[in-house]
């Protein structure tokens, strides 16, 4: 048997070493960066297990595809069969490639018929380790594959879990569970990303924060279902596996067939959870298909008038959206054929009559007239019964014959997998974006998959690739529009989707309060930028909660903004206020959506601190969150971590609606004419803050002198 031999892949925070031999590598590390020439033979031979006592007569260490009958504990990576047999192989190498940063690794199984490939590469700016795997069925009958799983090491200090879970309007909340033998286990069966689901799992020593502690993440590209698996074995290794769920049956390889496993794309932090989400951010940055324009500031009609379209009215919208310096115009949910209400029309994407009688492109025309682009809003991969294209195809919907589909807001799914559906969809939508004058499309999804049949079989996986397909064909066709990923909210948010589309819609629940938690957890592995963040009514329609319009507009500040308001019925008040929070945001939004995130660790659990520092550090927008009333009488000092420590900033309140000076004695010395003070001194010492009410908030602009 050949020696294993060892190769590092560096980047300036991160070093990941693979062992090579003769059957599937293992990384013998994945975490803090080595220094270059470290002794890799070395580490090798040091991290080398012992036997283990009353256990099998030889090394069963953690590769990247742990194989069961190599002993190894963990979950196996392939797992799969041939009716029955060829269910336990094992993996010799048979080719290596490697480029700068790259390296993929080829073995076969020629007994079992199977081919496995891991593509390795740890991206140089973000340090983001990207793995992907795929099977081939070299053998002579079908291979059914259950799973496919690169499997990651995760170290013993590892000992506490998060993963984020939630609902609709509650999306993204962190969940913590210790790390004990055993495994924390997420699955996801409801067809898309899911709210209930989100696709990544943390792990790093017990009780880190945003700033302290070892941190590992990994996440699945992957917008069906998935299963996420942090497990401690009885050996006492650990592992993270990010995979494809796959349904009883639904994926048999034919025959010199291959199936690509969703990218794990996976994040290591020295010190806590806002390095970690930096090497997120910074990977999705690089994504070829992120725009590098300013993020346009839009209008979003579903809150304002929800399915009431009337032309006089959405334009008289659109004139106030333009007078308070909006830029982008979203017709939401209501502009088609028969669409009154969410029980009729999914399906019929053909503007109506009855609503439009002089056609859509007479609304288009006055937006873009205004000096605004024009935004539709579609679900395509949905049907109501009460519909044209169900009448006329019943048969076009996910299902299993015999059985009835059920129902979630009164619709059903459209079957992408087939072809006369594909190409239906396709061309509706390409027609709409050749007619009209349309820069930007808010694609929803609105309901998860139960009993998704594909010709009976489940079709949950190619129901997902086609609709990356279908997307893929219109960014071709479209290159310019962008595109929003929607599902009732945040139930479609991952780095598959954010390839082919430009923002995700977090939440439909705009009340700002329960939008800085959602926006927190959201915030772990999207960039400022792709969150879709609006300023609602005075009163939230999920919660009926009332916030200020100062409250509201802090909270929006820091994504993707716009107003989801009928502001032909706000006050000129609210429009004023309304129109200085833009002019606010554009000031700082190459800052806001270009800078690093930090989140702080304020011990008070009644508040959030969270910033973004521009690159460089020579400048940065935070906000003090009080979320309920602080059980102390005057707020702790507030540390806003991040900064340049060598630099001196001029902190200054950002002026939000409203904002009035503070009575004085419940307002510190620097409250109304800032401060210059140093970077070190505010990140290690602090300020006083002002006494805040309950759901208010502040901003603060820092300029390096
Ligand atoms: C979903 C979306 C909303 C809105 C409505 C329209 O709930 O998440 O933003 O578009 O559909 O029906």
């Amino acid at each position: 048997m050949p020696a294993a031999t060892h190769e590092a892949l560096h980047t300036a925070g991160v070093t990941v070493v693979l062992e090579l031999g003769a059957g599937v590598p293992r990384i013998v590390h994945w975490g803090a960066r080595l220094p270059d020439g470290v002794d890799l033979a070395a580490l090798g031979t040091g991290v080398s297990s012992a036997l283990p006592q009353s256990g099998y007569d030889q090394r069963t260490d953690l590769t990247l595809l742990p194989q069961h009958a190599s002993g190894e504990f963990a979950h196996p990576g392939l797992l799969g069969h041939r009716s029955g047999l060829d269910w336990a192989p094992v993996f010799t190498t048979t080719a290596v490639d490697r480029t700068d940063g790259h390296l993929a690794w080829h073995g076969a199984d020629e007994r079992a018929g199977l081919a496995v490939s891991i593509a390795v590469d740890l991206h140089p700016g973000s340090g983001v380790l990207t793995l992907e795997g795929s099977v081939t069925n070299t053998g002579a009958e079908p291979y059914l594959v259950d799973r496919l799983s690169p499997t990651l090491p995760l170290p013993a200090q590892a000992t506490e879990v998060m993963t984020l879970s939630g609902r609709w309007t509650r999306e993204f909340q962190a969940n913590r569970h210790p790390l004990h033998v055993g495994a924390v286990v997420r699955e996801n069966r409801f067809g898309h990303t899911s709210s209930e689901s989100s696709p990544t799992i943390f792990a790093g020593e017990p009780g880190f924060t945003e700033a302290g502690g070892e941190v590992w993440a990994a996440h699945l590209a992957w917008s069906g279902n998935h299963a996420l698996r942090a497990e401690l074995c009885a050996d006492g290794r650990g592992y993270l596996q990010a995979a494809e769920l796959l349904l009883p049956g639904e994926l048999v390889l034919a025959p010199g067939e291959t199936y690509a496993a969703p990218a794990i794309h996976a994040a290591y932090s020295p010190r806590g959870l806002t390095p970690l989400s930096g090497a997120f951010h910074t990977f999705v940055r690089s994504l070829p298909g992120q725009p590098k324009t300013p993020r346009k500031v839009l209008l979003n009609t579903w809150e304002a008038v929800y399915m009431e379209h009337d032309p006089a009215a959405l334009m008289a919208l659109a004139d106030r959206a333009a007078e308070v310096g909006v830029e982008r115009y979203v017709l939401d949910d209501g502009w088609f054929r028969g669409r009154d209400d969410d029980h009729a029309a999914l399906g019929d994407w053909y503007v109506d009559e009855g609503k439009y009688p002089e056609g859509l492109g007479v609304l288009v025309d006055h937006v873009t007239g205004l000096g605004l682009e024009f935004g539709l809003w579609v679900e395509p991969e949905m049907v109501n019964p009460d519909s044209d294209l169900y009448r006329e195809h019943p048969d076009w919907i996910l299902g299993i014959d015999g059985y009835t589909p059920i129902l979630s807001r009164h619709q059903l799914v459209l079957d992408l997998g087939r072809d006369e559906v594909y190409a239906y969809l396709l061309e509706r939508l390409d027609a709409l974006l050749t007619e009209f004058a349309i820069g930007y499309v808010k694609w929803d999804m609105n309901r998860h998959l139960a009993a998704a049949g594909h010709h009976g079989h489940p079709g949950v996986h190619l129901q997902t690739l086609r609709l990356y397909a279908l997307l893929d064909e219109l960014g071709r066709r479209h290159p310019d529009v962008e595109i929003e990923s929607c599902a009732s909210g945040g139930a479609r948010a991952d780095l598959g989707i954010l390839r082919r589309t430009q923002r995700i819609w977090v939440s439909d629940c705009n009340d700002a309060l329960e939008r800085q938690q959602i926006q927190r957890g959201f915030s772990y592995v999207f960039p400022p930028e792709v969150m879709g963040a609006h300023i609602g009514p005075t009163q939230s329609h999920t919660t009926d909660r009332v916030h200020t319009l100062a409250f509201r507009a802090a909270t929006a500040f820091f994504g993707h903004l716009g107003l989801e308001w009928n502001l032909s019925t706000a006050t000129e008040e609210d429009r004023a206020g309304i129109a200085a929070v833009i002019a606010l945001h554009k000031g700082v939004r190459d800052l806001l959506h270009t800078g690093t995130i930090v989140r702080g660790d304020h011990p008070d659990p009644s508040a959030y601190v969270h910033g973004v520092v521009a690159a460089g550090g020579g400048e940065a927008v935070f906000a003090y969150v009080q979320l309920r009333s602080s059980a102390t009488t005057v707020p702790l000092q507030v540390r806003l971590p991040g900064l340049d420590p060598a630099r001196a900033y001029r902190v200054e309140r950002m002026q939000l609606p409203g904002d009035g000076p503070q009575p004085g004695k419940l307002a510190p010395n620097w409250w109304d004419d800032g401060i210059v003070i140093g970077g070190a001194t505010l990140s290690t010492v602090g300020l006083a803050f002002a006494v805040h009410h309950p759901e208010s908030a502040t901003l603060l602009h820092l300029t390096a002198v």
